[in-house]
């Protein structure tokens, strides 16, 4: 098997690679049978080079060391991580922009101090109403750099994170520090933190201004990227295989704030069209996908499934909107298999 070298942990396998420089990697699709994914299995996406791990992390003028953070009190949950791009070579025609197919995403326990904790121990100004977040690693489009408003923090229980899946957090998620941002789009949660400043406004930088914006093109007006799309992903069966005896479905499902309730599986092929419910796994908290599960007995034949994610609001849809930068591509995962 084809392998690349990365410069910590494991070797990757070829497939699971998206660019080499910058790194981006697919989560694997045995990464994808957990509900932690190990770290070593974990999507990871990068604008730019690793930089130097940042020693402190300035909160608005207050050098702070990881020992002194972790003397802060502590927050902990598991946090699923998509990013906007994910499936975005899966629109057509494919928009400008890294490559992903649809394995952009994973699951981490994150442990860290809840920024809330941070705003009471050094209180913003009366002015202030956003907090910009920068990380240390800088390319031709600039310093990375995302902003929330103090509403949106709350609301989302954002946390520095120190630690990922039981251990300090790797090179490659963002050490020594990163920003975790649950039910948004990953491209929020800064990692390599070492500036947090209160503003009165948001961020001007090119990610918060000019990257991550959904364009319609057809007049729509354009608006960023935020809450993750309801979404599902098979895990199981896979594409082509040919399975015997009972055949189990499972994947995995989740959605940006609203509650995911369940998972209608369209199962098509040999005269047996039906809609099936899945049952869903545990409830992982408020932050995290869960996975489902489906067992169907199929006659010998050609079969595809299609799996929706059902919420209080929407059912996912089958066809999410193409737009110009290829965000938020929620179309509905089918996957094409045999029954031998
Ligand atoms: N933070 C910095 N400093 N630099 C980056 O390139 N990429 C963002 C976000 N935070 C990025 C960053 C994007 S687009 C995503 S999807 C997530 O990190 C990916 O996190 P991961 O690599 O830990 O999976």
């Amino acid at each position: 098997m084809e392998v690349v070298q990365v410069p910590f942990g494991e070797p990757w396998t070829m497939s699971d690679i998206v660019t080499e420089a910058p790194l981006n990697r697919h989560v694997s699709w045995q990464g994808l049978e957990h509900d932690v994914t190990p770290t070593g299995e974990f999507f990871c996406r990068n604008h730019n080079d690793f930089p130097e791990p940042p020693a402190i992390l300035d909160w608005a003028g207050h050098p702070l060391t990881p020992a002194e953070l972790a003397a802060m009190s502590q927050v902990e949950y598991l946090v699923t991580l998509e990013c906007a791009g994910n499936g975005r070579t899966e629109f057509k025609p494919v928009p400008k922009g890294t490559p992903w197919g649809i394995r952009g995403l994973s699951t981490g326990r994150f442990r860290g101090v809840a920024v809330e904790t941070l705003l009471r121990e050094f209180p913003p100004s009366s002015e202030a109403k956003h907090v910009i977040f920068r990380g240390a690693d800088r390319g031709e489009d600039g310093l990375y750099e995302r902003s929330l408003t103090f509403d949106e923090i709350g609301r989302h229980r954002a946390l520095v994170a120190l630690e990922m899946n039981g251990k300090a957090l790797p090179l490659q998620h963002g050490a020594p520090f990163r920003l975790i941002v649950p039910h948004y789009y990953a491209m929020t949660s800064v990692k390599w933190l070492c500036q947090a400043e209160y503003s009165p406004t948001a961020s001007v930088g090119y990610y918060q201004i000019e990257d991550y914006l959904v364009d319609y093109q057809d007049g729509t007006p354009i608006r960023p990227a935020t809450l993750m799309r309801p979404k599902s992903i098979l895990v199981s069966p896979a594409e082509g295989e040919t399975v015997r005896g009972i055949v189990s479905i499972h994947g995995k499902v989740w959605s940006g704030e609203s509650h995911v309730s369940g998972v209608e599986l369209e199962l098509r092929g040999a005269g047996a069209d039906r809609l099936l419910v899945a049952r869903l796994g545990d409830d992982l908290g408020p932050f995290a996908w869960r996975s489902f599960h489906a067992e169907v007995q199929l006659a010998p034949g050609s079969y595809s499934v299609t799996s929706f994610c059902l919420t209080d609001q929407e059912r996912q849809p089958k066809k999410a909107r193409w737009n110009a930068q290829g965000y938020e591509n929620n179309s509905a995962h089918r996957v094409a298999f045999q029954v031998g």
